[in-house]
């Protein structure tokens, strides 16, 4: 499973870039919105730092608004792909882009059913949010684990992203269902490096060493 990082801050990137573990980053515009920076600039920022795909969202709402935006998003940088949210302008819009072969990725998934059109309207990626669906009593894995089976049934290239993650628990269950990548905020690709032993058996190694690194 590819691990993207799901946030618009630099100095988080560049850490969990440095731990040689990152594939590639998502944006929204809540999370641009929190950098006080224009996401062009973001953007431009990111793909210095990581080569992979980069995701950053268009905000109009209708499909020809959303094509613009989109080829302007696009010539960015070649990593840039393009989120759009889940809709018939969205659908549109993915259709378009795909025949100037710029990469979709379709954003606020919540069924199986939205997960095939977007498939169908060309959509590289599907980012079905789990935490969300949990939150209203869904199982939100279990989307993601129906949308890996249709797409396997009629072989559909689109990758589908596990987004939402709030809990290291996610993204384990997200790599056992088989999600191609997992969209994870900075906060949970730390919490997913510690274990209380781990830590106790560091301690102790170390302890015994003491006892011992000057005979
Ligand atoms: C997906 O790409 C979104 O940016 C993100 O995963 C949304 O997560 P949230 O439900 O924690 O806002």
């Amino acid at each position: 499973m590819r691990i993207f990082i799901d946030t618009a801050n630099i100095e988080q990137i560049k850490e969990i870039h440095s731990w040689g573990i990152l594939d590639g980053v998502t944006t929204n515009p809540s999370l641009i919105a929190k950098e006080g920076k224009d996401l062009r600039t973001v953007v431009e920022e990111i793909a210095e730092l990581v080569d992979g795909p980069i995701s950053a969202e268009a905000v109009s709402l209708d499909a020809e608004a959303m094509f613009e935006e989109g080829m302007e998003l696009s010539s960015i940088h070649h990593n840039v792909n393009i989120k759009l949210p889940m809709s018939i302008e969205g659908l549109k819009a993915t259709k378009a882009l795909y025949n100037e072969g710029v990469d979709v990725n379709m954003t606020l998934v919540f069924s199986p059913q939205q997960a095939l059109l977007a498939a169908k309207a060309g959509a590289r990626y599907v980012s079905p949010f789990v935490g969300r669906l949990d939150d209203i009593g869904h199982t939100g894995m279990d989307v993601v684990a129906e949308i890996l089976d249709i797409f396997d049934n009629y072989d559909f290239d689109t990758e589908v992203i596990a987004a939402s993650i709030r809990h290291p628990l996610h993204v384990s269950q997200a790599a056992s269902v088989g999600a191609h990548i997992a969209t994870i905020p900075h906060s949970i690709l730390r919490k997913m490096v510690s274990h209380p032993k781990t830590d106790e058996g560091i301690e102790a190694f170390l302890a015994d060493w003491e006892k011992v690194k000057n005979l």
